[in-house]
């Protein structure tokens, strides 16, 4: 038998999804939610006469707040060790983010900070970043591994992963990125063979870790050597994902559409014909939005790809280098930053997550049948996510009908 796990009633609006104008939002709404998922969901008074509030395990009187799909953070860094915050200032004192890695900072200070760390200090140290980024309303979060540059680190990360998802209500994915930056002193081809030859068996013997992304930049992996481990990627069971475009342009656009990638993921330098190849392809462009602010960089050009039709996604890029946990700023940025309506980046941090992440199944929507991953707004509109900018909007979450914050 079925068991009515939630009913959240009375909201002033839910929204339900994309939809033509471009939202798919209903006023004086409830959603009713069965073994995990979106029963039903419609004008208040017709969904409680149906399921009767005094019959579910959670009842939500959301009377005069907003109802929205949990967030669908699909690009993060989010398990690691150390501390960067003297960056951040020296970034602001006019320091380039490569001109901090060229002096031993940046990815591979962090590098140094995780290989030192204890597996129990990764785990509780991402648990903490899970508990952040619940609070401001994300139910299913990507984490990269690619602090650990060698085969023991980099698997360490993944089983860190594996553990958070395991013991965290947030559902955790999980990327293999060590291709992520050269380890010190190593030679970059050389360092690419060992990703092949050593690293992705042994990726793939442990079984976590989902997709495969490359750093794909200039003075970091070539488009060639970005190829080389995606391709093997491929072989060993992983999906690609890349970074690309993000410093200088050289062609880890096209190459994501070449492999089918299932993000592009950066594109500040991207251009028009990138717009037209991510466009015509399955490849979701991502776009981080909190990268360019605390580096103090132009935002990326999110507006042109969705001009051509392009069904984007905007995520947080948690990192030591952005340093926020918080999808409803990322939101805020990219209303404020890439020009999008706050529907258009809602859907992009939900519904357009998902599609980062290849996740089918209505994730990231509260259509029925859709996993019941529900945010509720201390807000009478979505539109309060932005505009109440630097402020969490969030006053519960359920994931799956469980309320699991509030
Ligand atoms: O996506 N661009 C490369 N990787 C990260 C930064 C990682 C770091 O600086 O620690 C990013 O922004
Ligand atoms: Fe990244």
């Amino acid at each position: 038998m079925s068991e009515l796990t939630a009913v959240v009633h009375d909201a002033a609006e839910v929204v339900v999804g994309e939809g033509e104008a471009p939202l798919y939002c209903l006023e004086d709404a409830a959603v009713a939610v069965e073994d995990g998922h979106v029963v039903a969901v419609g004008p208040s008074d017709e969904i409680v006469r149906e399921y009767p509030a005094e019959n579910a395990r959670h009842t939500v009187d959301a009377t005069g707040r907003s109802v929205i799909p949990g967030f669908v953070d699909s690009h993060t860094h989010a398990c690691f060790a150390g501390d960067r915050s003297d960056e951040f200032e020296a970034k602001l004192r006019g320091k380039t983010y490569q001109e901090i890695m060229a002096e031993g900072g940046g990815i591979l200070r962090t590098v140094r900070a995780t290989r030192e760390a204890s597996d129990d200090e990764l785990l509780q140290n991402l648990l903490s970043h899970l508990d952040t980024m619940l609070s401001h309303g994300s139910t299913t979060v990507e984490v990269k591994s690619g602090y650990g540059l060698d085969t023991d680190t980099e698997l360490r990360m993944l089983d860190a992963i594996r553990r958070a998802d395991e013991q965290h209500p947030v559902d955790v994915v999980a990327t293999f990125m060590g291709a992520h930056a050269v380890p010190d002193g190593r030679d970059t081809d050389d360092y690419v063979e060992e990703v092949v030859s050593e690293q992705l068996p042994a990726v793939e013997t442990q079984g976590v870790a989902e997709f495969c992304d490359v750093f794909c930049e200039e003075g970091v992996f070539s488009v060639e050597q970005s190829r080389r481990v995606l391709e093997a990627g491929v072989e060993h069971g992983l999906t690609p994902k890349v970074h690309a475009e993000e410093f200088v342009h050289i062609g880890g656009a096209r190459l994501a559409a070449d492999l089918d990638a299932a993000s592009a993921d950066h594109l500040l330098q991207a251009n028009d014909s990138d717009v037209d190849t991510l466009t015509e392809s399955d490849v979701t462009p991502v776009f981080l939005p909190g990268t360019a602010f605390s580096l103090g960089e132009a935002y990326a050009d999110a507006r042109s790809f969705v001009d051509a039709g392009g069904q984007i996604a905007v995520a947080t890029d948690f990192n030591p280098n952005c340093y926020s946990q918080s999808m409803p700023f990322a939101v805020a940025l990219a209303c404020v930053g890439m020009k999008l309506t706050p529907a258009e980046a809602l859907v992009a941090g939900t519904e357009g997550g998902a599609r980062a992440l290849n996740r089918t199944g209505g994730l990231g929507t509260l259509r029925e049948g859709a996993p019941a991953d529900l945010v509720v707004l201390d807000a009478p509109s979505y539109r309060h996510i932005p505009y109440n900018f630097g402020v969490n909007p969030v006053s519960a979450v359920l994931k799956e009908g469980e309320v699991v914050h509030a």
